[in-house]
């Protein structure tokens, strides 16, 4: 085991803490000439503004001499080299060398992908009816639904969808019932998407797919058709009963998280074209780039981490919070949560001793305009501490000039009206100001620019990790409640009386339940 690093034994870290006792205000960093020359920096059409921040140069090349002292460097090297930087599930972190042209232009599977998209799209290959498809019903939970289901909804596009997409993750039963209610078994491909297919609910939910499609067609080879999976376990997916050609497979070292670039992707590709797809992992290549090339005070995930950091572990933030001016992306924030939290939710470092400071951020959101007739009373005036992300898109072709123009405005005057305030003779009608955000900014939600975005936030991620000197690639927090779910399900563990109350109450004890 490598020698124990914690970054608050640092002195940038004893830097930091000295400087959070004096940290200027937002609209002091507003005038700061020094910082706002920082403020601004770009990829291609996105755009980061970091000026309305409590920051000033000083705390921004603290920041960087934590960053430097920390194992960063190490681990961008290895994520991009395939070293085994999961170490606690030893393998590598596969996400940005399936987006690489390389592994695009020469991969079995995608191209095993794009060949399946057009002869679906084509009608060359139909139902057990001879009907063709129209639509899908995608079966997984976690990175096999939220990623995938993100990005369908963000570049569903009247012009270039397909196929409808339908989304089915809860082991609530009633979820699945409604979705198939409004689907046609003839013209319905249901696909598993599961890492492990092993995950309780995507069985479950699988199994009464199958049951419905076995009740309505004809018992034929082509029944097959109807079933696809998308697994790095082939072989319990033929178990299952599908059609080993129409398994679409990935590597182990494609986290669930990290998977809508894997071929869990297909169903992005079923809706929106495979070029669609393609162009999205050019996007999140772009970022990889970016990421590994820039230089850390100009390199957007290492800003955005460092943002984190500063009000995570100096200012006292707990929270974080996220606000795309589009309603495309109602699910983004969402699916952030997931890649934020599963990832930087630990307390272990990296050579497991106990973490003596605060690491991931709760992470939530939700779509402007809508947050700001919600929550952001509490932004405007509560006493916590969010720093925030608001996102918006310059243009919008599926919107009106005058609509679009209206949502960019509230956007402009939430950061503005979070950062200055407005003090009030009435002390109820006071704005005390001096809320931090953030605005990313994009020409348009295109595919490459959603790439880039989702990009951006993963290696956000990683940085912070790296600097938290914590494992972002494994989650091993889920697993216990996954373990008493069958625990109990078998009527093994002996409950303490409380529990067993519990238990009683929600009709799990076995000799309650009917037959
Ligand atoms: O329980 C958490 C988790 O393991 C996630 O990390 C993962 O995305 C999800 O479950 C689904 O797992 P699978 O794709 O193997 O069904």
């Amino acid at each position: 085991m490598s020698e124990p690093f914690y970054p608050s034994s640092t002195f940038a870290w004893q830097a930091l803490k000295t400087l959070s006792e004096q940290a200027p205000s937002v609209q002091t960093a507003m005038n700061d000439i020094e910082w706002q020359r920082k403020a601004q920096l770009q990829l291609h059409e996105l755009t980061l503004n970091v000026s309305h921040h409590r920051m000033s140069a000083d705390i921004f090349d603290a920041l960087l001499a934590l960053l430097n002292a920390s194992p960063f460097a190490k681990l961008r090297a290895g994520l991009f080299s395939g070293e085994a930087i999961n170490l606690t599930e030893h393998r590598a972190v596969g996400h940005t060398r399936i987006r690489t042209p390389e592994f695009i232009r020469t991969d079995p599977t995608l191209k095993a992908i794009r060949e399946f998209t057009q002869t679906i799209h084509s009608g060359a290959l139909k139902g057990a009816t001879q009907r063709p498809f129209k639509h899908i019903v995608n079966i997984g939970i976690g990175g096999s639904d939220l990623g995938p289901k993100m990005v369908c909804q963000a570049l569903d596009h009247p012009d270039t969808s397909r196929l409808t997409c339908h989304f089915v993750a809860n082991v609530d039963g009633a979820e699945i019932n409604t979705v198939l209610r409004n689907c046609d078994p003839e013209t319905t491909l249901i696909v598993i998407a599961s890492k492990t297919f092993t995950t309780q609910e995507t069985l479950m939910n699988a199994q009464t797919a199958r049951a419905w499609l076995r009740a309505s067609l004809p018992d034929s080879p082509e029944r097959a058709q109807h079933l696809v999976a998308l697994t790095t376990a082939a072989t319990k997916a033929v178990d299952f009963g599908v059609a080993p050609d129409q398994i679409f497979a990935f590597d182990e070292d494609i986290g669930g998280r990290y998977s809508l670039w894997s071929s869990i992707g297909l169903t992005i590709s079923l809706q929106s074209g495979f070029e669609t797809f393609e162009t999205l992992l050019l996007g999140g290549h772009a970022m990889d780039q970016h990421f590994a090339h820039a230089p850390l005070p100009q390199n957007l995930p290492v800003v955005m981490a460092l943002m984190a950091v500063w009000y995570g572990n100096f200012l006292g933030a707990q929270s974080q919070a996220v606000i795309p001016y589009c309603e495309r992306m109602s699910l983004f924030p969402a699916f952030l949560q997931q890649l934020d939290m599963e990832s930087l939710g630990k307390s272990t470092t990296r050579e497991g001793h106990s973490t003596d400071y605060q690491t991931g951020l709760i992470t939530w959101g939700q779509t402007g305009t809508n947050g700001q007739h919600a929550f952001f009373q509490l932004l405007h005036q509560g006493t916590h501490l969010v720093p925030l992300d608001f996102i918006g898109f310059a243009e919008d072709p599926l919107s009106s000039e005058p609509a679009h123009r209206a949502l960019r405005l509230n956007l402009a005057a939430q950061v503005t009206a979070l950062a200055q305030g407005q003090s009030g003779a009435d002390p109820h009608q006071d704005y005390a100001g001096n809320k931090p955000s953030s605005v990313i900014m994009l020409d348009a939600l295109t595919p490459f620019n959603l790439g880039m975005l989702i990009a951006l936030y993963e290696h956000k991620v990683f940085v912070c990790s790296a600097i938290w000197n914590i494992n972002a690639f494994d989650q091993w927090g889920v697993e216990l409640g996954k373990a008493l779910a069958n625990a109990f399900d078998r009527g093994e563990l002996e409950q303490p009386p409380v529990t067993q109350a519990l238990l009683d109450q929600l009709q799990l004890n076995q000799t309650k339940q009917k037959p």
